[in-house]
């Protein structure tokens, strides 16, 4: 059970530890001086209906209520510990879960978690601004939902490292608030954390493509011998399927708009809605983007960690083999100017492993939109995946040139093609013309369908967002 009136609502029994209590008690008005600079621009004040996380049992762990942003109750839930859990894959198969971090992992396990760490910052500063331009205020209430939980998700990531890891951990824990997505000096970790979302295209594409990274992420730290990094990381699991959920049905929904106009005749843009090819690109942009997250298509990272019961595949426990021993994975690599097939042990392709399954669940996302496509009545017309050597700036096809059906190409014809694979400068700019604030309850902007619900059985017309005198 959560203890409500504990200043940091937890199921840890934070309260027995008074060292690490003092030391989370002394990073939290860092993060709420983080959260107040560069969280949410604008509506700090404002009062959102917004869930709460409050324990980890399945049917009562979230409750909603009206709140003030920097008021949210932000606190660290970890799933129950499973009696007697064994690690379930690699050379420690069978071997009781670690419930402190071993020496020889402590690097390894402290750069899995401060990597993870920083994208959640990362994101709620990139988001930042969206609020001035939402659609809609059910999405804008969805907006900062996300915003909350990856708050959220960055604490606790933070009790991990201040729990586990000692002096080092609360330096990383400091350095988290300290680094900045985009800044030059100080940018967060990963590459698509640096690119600014201000326009919900990229907003909605960024939920769905990027935050699906981190489901597959999670989902492969929720195999952990390390235990508590596998109970967190199952519980953020939970908040992490509503960011999936705003991302697909926020595309589904620019797609609605898009078909529905076209099927009666109109063009998409001269309505102010999106056109279909410029979907198209920014699908091209975010997909190959968050490929790149994974890591290297061929790592001994990915080998070691799998080893040494780091870091699992996916639904790893749900396989029938957890060794990887003796097995190869084909892929096509370039090679001096071709492709050609290599064979590389398995476990030296876990990062491309864990792709191809978030590769089938985009896929299925877009099985979907096109599906709305058709349900509008536009034939002929289909979104897809580029391939996954598109646009990549991790790993063998990095630095060269792939069309979107995964063609090797030279720079000159990537050059003289690329405005019609990519966003451009001027579809950047015609997406962001969209933009408008549209606040009124149950109204939406000309570019977006509305929601076939509102959120936790409200009407869509509901006041999801309260100015602060209401
Ligand atoms: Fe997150
Ligand atoms: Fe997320």
């Amino acid at each position: 059970m959560a203890q409500a009136l504990e200043t940091i609502p937890n199921n840890v029994d934070l309260s027995s530890d008074r060292r690490l209590q003092r030391a989370l008690e002394q990073w939290q008005p860092n993060f709420l001086q983080w959260w107040n600079e560069v969280g949410p621009d604008g509506f700090q004040a404002h009062q959102i209906y917004l869930r709460t996380a409050i324990s980890v049992e399945a049917n009562g762990w979230a409750h909603f209520d009206f709140v003030r942003m920097p008021e949210y109750r932000w606190g660290i839930f970890l799933e129950p510990k499973e009696k007697e859990r064994v690690i379930g894959f690699g050379d420690v198969i069978g071997a009781p879960v670690w419930e402190e971090v071993p020496g020889e992992h402590r690097n390894a396990l402290r750069r899995i978690i401060v990597t993870q760490a920083d994208t959640e910052p990362a994101s709620v500063e990139q988001q930042r601004m969206l609020g001035k331009t939402c659609p809609s205020m059910y999405d804008l209430r969805n907006l900062f939902q996300v915003n909350v939980e990856e708050g959220r998700h960055l604490w606790a990531m933070v009790y991990l490292l201040h729990r586990f890891f000692g002096r080092d951990g609360r330096e990383e824990a400091d350095e988290l608030l300290q680094r900045r997505s985009g800044s030059s000096d100080k940018p967060r970790i990963l590459n698509a954390f640096n690119e600014p979302i201000d326009d919900w295209l990229s907003f909605f594409m960024f939920t769905m493509f990027t935050d699906r990274d981190g489901k597959y992420q999670l989902a492969a730290l929720a195999q952990s011998g390390f235990d508590p990094l596998a109970r967190t990381t199952r519980f953020m699991l939970t908040e992490e399927a509503h960011h999936l959920f705003v991302g697909e049905t926020g595309v589904d929904r620019i797609v609605q708009r898009c078909a529905e106009l076209m099927a009666a005749g109109k063009d998409p843009r001269a309505s102010g809605a999106v056109p279909f090819e410029l979907i198209q690109k920014y699908i091209n942009f975010w997909f190959s983007l968050s490929l790149d997250l994974f890591g290297g298509e061929v790592s001994s990272n990915a080998a070691d960690f799998f080893a040494s019961g780091l870091k699992g595949r996916f639904r790893e426990d749900t396989l029938e083999e957890h060794k990887a021993v003796g097995q190869t994975y084909r892929m096509e690599v370039p090679e001096a100017g071709k492709l050609v097939e290599q064979e590389v042990p398995l476990r030296n392709a876990m990062n491309e492993v864990l792709r191809d399954e978030y590769v089938k669940d985009c896929q299925r996302g877009l099985d979907r939109w096109n599906k709305t496509l058709q349900k509008a009545g536009v034939k002929g017309m289909t979104l897809r995946l580029p391939h996954r050597r598109f646009h990549r700036s991790v790993g063998p096809c990095a630095g060269l040139f792939f069309d979107p059906d995964g063609k090797l190409i030279s720079e000159a014809e990537f050059k003289a093609q690329e405005g019609e694979w990519l966003p451009t400068a001027e579809d950047r700019a015609f997406v962001k013309s969209l933009m408008h604030p549209v606040v009124e309850p149950g109204k939406m902007a000309s570019w977006v369908a509305a929601p076939p619900k509102g959120i936790n059985g409200m009407p869509i017309e509901f006041e999801y967002v309260r100015p602060p005198d209401a």
